[in-house]
């Protein structure tokens, strides 16, 4: 037996009892006389204690341990002289009788501590010592038990999990494809699935009406803190259900999740918007709905007095950041830069005070007089003390920069605490996109999503209109979830395929094997689909999803832990009748 205990596990009850335990060695103290060691596993740390009168090959073995050695040890338990309150362990000790060293290890290259003095880079080449740090062990155990009250969840309410194919082919949710060529059909290519979509509502077709799966899906798309190229999905499919049954069943789910790993009880059902409001008052699909600051739309109230930036926009918006009518010339300019940067792109920022005496002092003061000024404060509910923060242009351009400015004022007057939690169901997508750049209509969520039976007419007369029967799950400005209900009749969904500019022969070409199945008698269903590594970081209070992946990719999609991707031996690429155009870059 290689261990009687863990290295977390031995409490006052366990003193005098001789115990055996194996793990890593964390730290060592020589203090002449006595050695302290402490060994660690997954589970926590003991202190071990070699006595001057120990054996001399005890002592000897001590004295040659370093940094991370894999040790067993046999001794006896005692009570601490000087008890350490911060370790479950602290308590006790273990006297050692024998020592072992079961494994020698090189000096690793940071420091396996809570804070570590490894670099990013340098952590993810060695991932598997990053890996015995607390922060990411205990980012794994929250994942481990997320998917594992999922489960539980969606079994008691009598969900399958089935498994479906990693080797496909196209799927239809926006991003580019991962790619596999195929040895044994020279020429051809699989695609990775971004999700299990067409395969999920084929087994609606086949009968299977509770489905979910936890899923790993792939998409090559450009990375962020909350993305990457693969993922895992919570993918949900239900038949004979109207939204209400999905939303009512994935609201209690996601408040099973809160109350089994965060102790937190949502007594009132989940708020919901639309998308029209999220984006008139907001600026975004996915608010953050922790603090106010809402949108004020105040173009009309703002024009006919001579100020040219605001007469020729299309929309000018404002945001009242309350008592801030203090921040500096300093905190304003700063301001002005951050709405200024490319990727937010607006063109300046107007500010408006209104001082403790309800006074009124502006950066366009030239243009308008303080009733102006107050009209505008009137309209944005701002009082004395108050500030008012407005952009103008092109509306959507203007309504995604405030959406930023709201975000960073919300961000630096504390608005957004990591422990409160705002969840939020949006609804009402529109059903398809305009791409100005191809001139033409992309679906916003993928082509299998239904329309609002009252939109059908719109399709011919003006589909951008055309709201979808879609829903975003989202907490704290963060997509968790999404999904709808599905077209199952062929004669509409053709009608999509002709809307998104799909020919017969492509839409037969692409999805012909769903439509082909729908001809043999499909339910109606619907479904969705929730990122279990943002649900983990949420959860863990991080931005990154990064920490709650064991092996994740770096920023530009390399595992540099192993080294991937690489380039293939000149047979492989022979094998897959596969020739490289460019040379590779290294
Ligand atoms: P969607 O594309 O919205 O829907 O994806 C569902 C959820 O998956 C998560 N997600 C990601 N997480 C990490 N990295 C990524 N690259 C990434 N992309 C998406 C998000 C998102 O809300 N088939 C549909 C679902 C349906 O209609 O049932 C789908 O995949 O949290």
């Amino acid at each position: 037996m290689y261990r009687t205990h863990t290295c977390g596990q031995l409490r006052k009850e366990n003193i005098s009892q001789t115990v055996t335990l194996a793990g890593w060695v964390q730290k060592i103290r020589n203090l002449g006389a006595m050695t302290f060691i402490d060994i660690r596993d997954r589970y926590g740390i003991t202190q071990l204690v070699v006595e001057e009168h120990a054996t001399e090959a005890v002592r000897e073995t001590a004295s040659s341990l370093g940094r991370e050695f894999v040790i067993q040890t046999t001794g006896r338990v005692v009570e601490r002289s000087a008890k350490n309150p911060k370790l479950p362990t602290g308590e006790i000790e273990v006297v050692v009788e024998a020592l072992k060293v079961l494994n020698a290890s090189l000096t690793p290259p940071f420091t396996i501590e809570d804070q570590s003095d490894g670099g990013d880079e340098l952590r993810m080449k060695y991932r598997f010592l990053d890996l015995r740090r607390n922060p990411l062990k205990n980012a794994l155990i929250l994942r481990h038990k997320l998917t594992h009250e999922v489960r539980s969840f969606l079994d008691q309410r009598g969900f399958l999990e089935i498994e479906t194919p990693y080797l496909i082919g196209s799927t239809p949710e926006g991003a580019r494809d991962f790619v596999v060529p195929s040895r044994m059909n020279p020429g051809e290519f699989y695609a990775l699935p971004q999700s299990p979509q067409t395969f999920k509502q084929l087994l609606m077709v086949a009968g299977y009406d509770r489905y979910f799966q936890i899923v790993r899906c792939f998409r090559d798309e450009d990375l962020r803190a909350d993305r990457q190229p693969e993922f895992t999905q919570i993918d949900c499919e239900m038949s004979f259900v109207e939204r209400e049954d999905i939303l009512e069943n994935f609201e209690a789910m996601a408040k099973h999740l809160f109350k089994t790993l965060l102790d937190i009880d949502f007594p009132e059902a989940f708020p919901r918007m639309t998308w029209a409001d999220a984006m008139e008052k907001y600026g975004s699909d996915k608010p953050d709905i922790r603090f106010g600051m809402t949108f004020n739309d105040i173009t009309k109230l703002a024009q006919g007095k001579g100020f040219g930036v605001f007469d020729s926009a299309e929309y000018v918006g404002a945001i009242c950041a309350e008592g801030c009518a203090g921040y500096t010339r300093k905190q304003l300019d700063e301001l002005t830069e951050f709405v200024k940067r490319p990727q937010i792109g607006a063109k300046g920022m107007v500010y408006v005070r209104i001082d403790a005496d309800g006074h009124y002092k502006s950066s366009v003061d030239k243009f308008y007089t303080p009733e102006d000024l107050s009209v505008w404060a009137q309209a944005c509910g701002a009082k004395p003390g108050d500030l008012l923060l407005i952009l103008s242009g092109p509306r959507k351009q203007t309504l995604s920069a405030l959406c930023e400015l709201r975000l960073e004022m919300g961000s630096r007057l504390g608005l957004r605490d990591k422990s409160r939690f705002a969840p939020l169901w949006v609804v009402d997508f529109p059903l398809l996109e305009w791409d100005d750049e191809t001139q033409r209509y992309y679906a916003m969520h993928h082509p299998f999503t239904s329309p609002k039976p009252e939109d059908i007419d719109l399709f011919d007369t003006d589909p951008g209109k055309v709201r979808a029967n879609a829903y975003d799950f989202v907490v704290n400005g963060v997509e968790v979830g999404g999904g709808s209900l599905r077209i199952f009749d062929s004669a509409l969904q053709n009608k999509m395929f002709q809307v998104l500019g799909f020919t017969p022969e492509e839409a037969q070409r692409q999805f012909g094997f769903l439509m082909n199945a729908f001809k043999f008698g499909a339910p109606p269903h619907g479904g969705i689909a929730f990122g279990l590594d943002r649900w983990c970081s949420l959860f863990g209070g991080a931005d990154s999803i990064r920490d709650f992946i064991a092996f994740p990719k770096n920023n530009s999609g390399r595992d540099t832990m192993i080294d991937a991707p690489a380039p293939l031996a000149q047979a492989q690429l022979d094998e897959l009748s596969l020739e490289v155009r460019e040379p590779v870059k290294k």
